[in-house]
Parts: structure tokens; C-alpha cells; sequence
């Protein structure tokens, strides 16, 4: 038995996704910027693509929405796009559980001069609207928060947040990654400036993203070269993966009124199995949370009796050997193990930091699936841990 658990990294492609790339790549392959009859139709690929995806964000115009690589690209867009529109450096606003596109981007932004403030959350993962209020500045261009955290699901006020940075004249931008065909997205509604969306994510194709710009919010290009997407994002169009990211936009839309409260029963039936495992304390916020995002950090002994460390990782390594795929919170940079920066900014210990694990559903996840994983995973736990409490290490 194979069960995958980790659409939060990425959704297997649909297939009515996979039939639309399978046409393109066979019978519609032109480049959009050209002016033949081969051209035209792929240009009119391209601009289908972006009307379906405008039109999952309610999006004022088709022409907000700019194609990218994905949503590590639309990330930087949003944010080197702006503040290269600043002849010298300003300051900015990001969370403390952004995710590494925001983070990073962020971090090297101070290392051309400008400051960045980094808004605390709670034990939840929620940053609170006067942090925000009290953090902005006369020089603040931008405020960038995280709509729904990929490794503890915790989604955030954006709708309040944008209105305050609005309130004092700053632009908001919010990564929607997580969010998009999960919760209904109202670009209109939410009153941000820029928001961020990948396609690998709701059931298109890896290398497909995009950046929501509100119309009359002017930004800057990342690359130079041909000026496709408005001059935004230049380099031909890949035309397969953005026909699949609109067929999955369009889908997606239609499918979420059904599969939305799915996933929230499926989610909340893996949280009240595992509610008896002395092992595990759910991390994230329990009511303001992605529909499909489950996740724990475990509390044990912190190492085995070789005196290697029990984390995350040696969770879902063993799972994996039971055919389940999920993910661990923290990162794992050449071979050395960091705690999570998210958990940790969450209030959480060194130790805690490496002990997340996440466990996302989907499409294709079943209630038998939710019964056995919960089963296969208290078992696990309970071989890992319980000889170790026996022995009072
Ligand atoms: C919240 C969030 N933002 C951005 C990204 C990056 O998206 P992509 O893989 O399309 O570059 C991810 C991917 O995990 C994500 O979860």
C-alpha cells in the first residue's frame, strides 16, 4: 500500500492537466511571440491560461496575472520588484514564518542597505495586526506575509493586514501558495497588492507560478531580454506548464465548494486519531488552518541508544518504509540537521525545532488512508520512543 501525504510539496499532476500538456507538446508547440499562425496559437494558450487563473483570484483583469516560474519566482518578483523601484534603500516588513523564497530574498535585500523588520507570531504561528501597525515606518514600501504556512498550516488575517498597511500608504504583498484552490481567493476581497501562486501545487505542473500585480502598482522586471509578460518576466513563455497550471485554476475552483470540506473532515478525523499519542502535540493554529494540512512536532527522548537523534526525519524515514510519504519540518542542509527557523520563531526549542513532522492530504486521499497512516504512525512512535522512556533516558 502506497499512500502519499506530502501535497503540500507538490500535487500529482491531473489529468486533464496532463491531456492539455500531451496536445501542446504534440500539436501546439510555437512560440507565443511569434507572429505566424503557429505563434497565434500558442499565444492564445498562454492567454487562456491567464484568464483561468485571473479568474480563481477574481482577479480585476487577466493582465494583473504575470507567468513565472513558479512561486520561489513570484516571490522574488514581488519583492525585487518593488524595492528596485527605490534609487536607494528603504525598509520592509516580512513574518517570522515566511516562507525561504520571502526570507531570503529578504536577508539579501539588507545586504544592499536596506532594513527589514520581521514581525514576531505566537505560539500559533499568527502575527498579530499591531505588530504591524507598530512596525511600519515613513520609509516602508512594502509588507510581504505568508497567507497559509507550509509547515504548520497556520493561515494568516491577511485581509486585516493589507488594510493596515493600506492604512499608512504601503503596499501589501501575501505568498498564496498554500492557499490557492485550498480557500477561496479574492484578490478584490483581500486588498492585496501582490500575491504569489504555483502551479505544481494545485494538481498542474511543476514549473509554472505567478504573480497577482494589482493594476496601477508599478514593478520592476527581474531579467532583461524580450519583455514577454508585459515586460515583466522576460523569456519564452512555458507554454505546456501554463496551459496546465489554467486547466488546474479553472478546476480547481470548480472542485473546492466539494473538496475543501473533504479535506477539513479527512484533517480533523488524522487529528483526533492521533489525539491519544502521548508522543505528539499538534503545532499551527487549529482553527485559522489550511483545509488539508496536518502537523506535529513529537516528543521524545533525544536520541536512540547508538545516540542518534530521534527527529523528523527518522519518522519519515520510517514511514516511508511503510509506504506512507510525508515531510519533516525541518531543513537538512549537506547532511547536517537545522532546526526548523519556523518553529523556532514560533517559540519553540532547539529540539522541538528538529521533531516537526507534516503530513498534507489531497485529491486522491481516502478516510482508509487517514485510518492507517494514524495506525502505521502511533506504532511507529510507540516502537521508537517507548523502549527508550523504559530505560529513563
Ligand atoms: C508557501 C510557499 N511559498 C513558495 C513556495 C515555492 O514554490 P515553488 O516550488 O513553485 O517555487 C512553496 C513551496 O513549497 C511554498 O510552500
Amino acid at each position: 500500500m502506497q499512500i502519499y501525504l506530502d501535497y503540500s510539496a507538490t500535487t500529482p499532476p491531473r489529468l486533464e492537466a496532463i491531456a492539455k500538456v500531451r496536445d501542446i507538446l504534440t500539436n501546439q508547440w510555437g512560440n507565443p511571440s511569434s507572429l505566424h499562425t503557429w505563434g497565434q496559437r500558442a499565444a492564445t494558450i498562454v492567454e487562456t491560461a491567464r484568464f483561468q487563473v485571473a479568474s480563481l483570484l477574481n482577479a480585476p483583469n487577466a493582465d494583473s496575472i504575470i507567468f513565472t516560474s513558479g512561486g520561489t519566482e513570484a516571490d522574488n518578483l514581488a519583492l525585487l520588484g518593488i524595492t528596485r523601484q527605490y534609487s536607494k534603500p528603504q525598509h520592509l516588513i516580512i513574518s517570522s514564518v515566511e516562507h525561504s523564497a520571502i526570507s531570503e530574498t529578504a536577508r539579501r535585500l539588507t545586504q544592499n542597505g536596506w532594513e527589514v523588520t520581521t514581525l514576531p507570531v505566537n505560539r500559533q504561528g499568527r502575527v498579530n495586526a499591531l505588530d504591524l501597525k507598530e512596525a511600519i515606518r515613513s520609509n516602508t514600501v512594502l509588507v510581504s506575509i505568508i497567507y497559509g504556512q507550509s509547515e504548520v498550516g497556520t493561515v494568516q488575517p491577511i485581509e486585516e493586514l493589507a488594510k493596515i498597511a493600506h492604512a499608512q500608504g504601503v503596499l501589501f504583498h501575501t505568498d498564496a501558495v498554500q492557499v490557492a484552490g485550498r480557500l477561496p481567493l479574492d484578490v478584490q476581497r483581500l486588498g492585496v497588492d501582490l500575491l504569489s501562486l504555483s502551479g505544481h501545487k494545485i494538481y498542474g505542473i511543476q514549473g509554472a507560478g505567478a504573480l497577482y500585480v494589482r493594476p496601477g502598482v508599478a514593478i520592476g522586471p527581474l531579467l532583461a531580454g524580450g519583455g514577454q509578460e508585459q515586460k515583466l518576466r522576460s523569456g519564452t513563455q512555458g507554454v505546456p506548464a501554463i496551459a496546465g497550471f489554467g486547466v488546474a485554476a479553472e478546476l480547481a475552483a470548480l472542485e473546492m465548494p466539494t473538496e475543501t470540506p473533504r479535506l477539513m473532515g479527512l484533517r480533523d478525523r488524522l487529528f483526533d486519531l492521533m489525539a491519544d499519542c502521548p508522543y505528539l502535540i499538534p503545532t499551527g493554529d487549529r482553527l485559522y488552518r489550511l483545509p488539508h494540512h496536518v502537523s506535529f512536532i513529537m516528543i521524545a527522548p533525544s536520541a536512540n541508544h547508538q545516540g542518534e537523534k530521534i527527529t523528523g526525519k527518522t519518522i519519515v524515514r520510517q514511514l516511508n518504509l511503510a509506504g506512507i510519504g510525508i515531510s519533516a519540518g525541518s531543513a537538512c542542509h549537506s547532511g547536517q540537521l537545522t532546526p526548523s527557523p519556523i518553529l523556532l520563531a514560533m517559540g519553540y526549542s532547539q529540539t522541538e525545532g528538529l521533531a516537526g513532522i507534516r503530513l498534507t492530504l489531497g485529491r486522491e486521499t481516502t478516510s482508509e488512508d487517514i485510518e492507517w497512516t494514524a495506525m502505521v504512525l502511533k506504532q511507529i512512535l510507540h516502537r521508537l520512543i517507548q523502549p527508550l522512556i523504559m530505560v529513563g533516558r
